[in-house]
């Protein structure tokens, strides 16, 4: 079974207070998911293997250690997931970028696909897969497929916000995958909105609601 890893930093969880609340303009909104998303990369890629590498500097030889293995790449899910790319990019600059574009379907919440586009070796590579909200799982999950159908291993999650029946649906449909979050809400509405969550991601960092 995977791991659950809720991320309890104070800095993270200050400035997701900010995120949640109603009166926060849309500027704010997108600057903190984007603020969220470097803090929360420090910490989802604390276990990636290092190497032993031996620096010259001005003055000595420096025994220091870089990364090692396997390359990076961030997906994010379209539309909200764009706003976690640049934060995270900021933390890996060499890290590819791949995009899936889902969107969930008002009436029946099933994940409809209408953008795929990878590096040409992102099989090859560990990938980060970026959505705000873990709702009922099925975006993230049909994400994971997708990578998965593409020949990608090795995939973790990362979203702000997971609601209980998306983590539990995610660990069901794709046990290998880890999943990072800032918070593990309550549960889902009716509608599918996590409760009580931040509203609708998308809308809120593009304004088009
Ligand atoms: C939101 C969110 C996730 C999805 C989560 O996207 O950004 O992708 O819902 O819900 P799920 O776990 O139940 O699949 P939405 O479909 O609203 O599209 P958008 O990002 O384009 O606004
Ligand atoms: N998508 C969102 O943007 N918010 C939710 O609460 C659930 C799905």
């Amino acid at each position: 079974m995977s791991t659950v890893h809720v991320f309890e930093h104070p800095l993270i969880q200050h400035k997701l207070s900010i995120l949640r609340d109603k009166t926060t303009s849309v500027k704010e909104f997108r600057e903190l998911v984007g603020e969220i998303a470097m803090l929360m990369c420090f910490e989802a890629t604390r276990d990636l293997p290092l190497e032993d590498v031996a620096v010259e500097t001005p003055v000595a030889t420096a025994h220091c250690r870089r990364l090692a293995g396997k390359k990076l790449a961030v997906v994010p899910i379209l539309r909200a997931g764009l706003g976690m790319v640049d934060g995270m990019v900021a933390m890996i600059p060499s890290a590819k970028v791949g995009h899936i574009g889902l969107y969930r379907d008002p009436s029946t919440l099933e994940p409809v696909k209408y953008y795929f586009k990878m590096p040409p070796d992102i099989e090859e590579r560990e990938v980060i897969v970026v959505d705000p909200m873990l709702a009922t799982g099925g975006s993230a999950i049909a994400a994971v497929q997708f990578l998965k159908d593409a020949g990608v291993r090795h995939i973790r999650c990362m979203h702000i916000i997971a609601a209980p029946e998306g983590v539990q649906a995610m660990q069901k449909a794709h046990p290998d995958v880890d999943i990072f979050v800032a918070a593990l809400d309550e549960r889902l509405n009716d509608h599918g909105y996590i409760v009580p969550g931040l509203g609708d991601a998308g809308d809120r960092i593009f304004g088009t609601k």
